[in-house]
């Protein structure tokens, strides 16, 4: 039987019509929700993000500033730059696009924001909140893969949740998520042993790793519900093809759920990095 589709695209398309409606209750109030972007360096990916992030501000109401800097930036620069928004009464997220340039130390960066308007969730304050289990801001792509879960009805509470990759952007906020919804959860990574074993036993099977079909389908439990985080650009016969980690094509015939790239995950990371915004202005 075909997996049922996981449809970022159309949940993300309700998501925004929920933020554009709260956006216009607070103008009432006097409110416009600003998100303040740092862009540094020229990673090619980052800079497609940033544009789809301001798009989706634009088109929902929230003001949305990028401030750009060339790859030698310097520390000090980054750090003024933050300070500054962290005091500005018209920024109510501000969000640091990763990865930063060699040089500067992103934790740093990421610790100087105020974890008020930490819209990424990326705040050692915010990442403890996580932890202790009264999450506070929650990371945008975790967010954004529990609202596609919650919305399919996927049960969670009792079964076996595995997470390929264990970065602090992902893999270890989304652990923690569905530890707190009562999942047995395992973290796989690149020292791991028998991944395919692990991924095999799996009931809920999340790919955050970067390697385009990491995931076949021996590696499925059948009817386990197949998430798909990667974002990986292939360039084959001159033609430039987004593909995720899964090879969906397979996939789909053994899993009972499974999300699409593009049109998974993707769209709801904005969509809640959105209502992240809005949260924070209302607040
Ligand atoms: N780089 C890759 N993903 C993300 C994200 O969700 N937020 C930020 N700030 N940087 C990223």
């Amino acid at each position: 039987m075909a997996a049922r589709i996981l449809d970022g695209k159309s949940l993300a398309a309700q998501v925004r019509a929920g933020v554009k409606a709260e956006v216009a209750r607070l103008s009432q109030r006097g409110i416009r929700p600003g998100l303040a972007v740092i862009l540094a360096g020229d990673d090619a990916a980052s800079r497609v993000y940033v544009r789809n992030k301001a798009r989706a501000c634009e088109e929902t109401g929230v003001r949305s500033t990028v401030f750009e800097y060339p790859s030698t930036v310097k520390q000090s620069e980054l750090l003024e730059r933050v300070r500054a928004l962290n005091a500005d009464p018209a920024v109510h997220g501000i969000l640091v696009q990763l990865p930063l340039p060699g040089q500067i130390d992103s934790e740093k960066i990421l610790e100087a924001v105020s974890p008020a308007k930490d819209v990424d969730g990326f705040h050692p304050a915010n990442l403890g909140a996580l932890l202790a289990g009264r999450p506070r801001v929650v990371p945008c792509t975790p967010a954004g893969i529990m609202r596609l879960l919650s919305e399919a009805a996927v049960p969670l509470a009792g079964r076996s949740a595995v997470v390929l990759g264990r970065s602090n952007i992902v893999g270890k906020p989304l652990a923690l998520l569905l530890l707190q919804r009562d999942a047995t959860v395992t973290i796989c990574h690149s020292k791991s042993k028998n991944i395919e074993m692990e991924a095999k036993q799996a009931d809920i099977l999340i790919a955050a790793v970067g390697r385009a079909n990491l995931v076949t389908a021996a590696m499925v439990k059948p009817g386990a519900c197949v998430i798909d985080v990667g974002v990986n650009r292939l360039s084959d016969a001159g033609a430039n093809r987004l593909v995720g980690d899964v090879d969906f094509d397979a996939v789909k015939n053994v899993a009972g759920w499974i999300t699409p790239v593009p049109g998974g995950v993707g769209p709801m990371t904005i969509a809640m990095l959105l209502e992240n915004c809005v949260k924070a202005a209302s607040l």
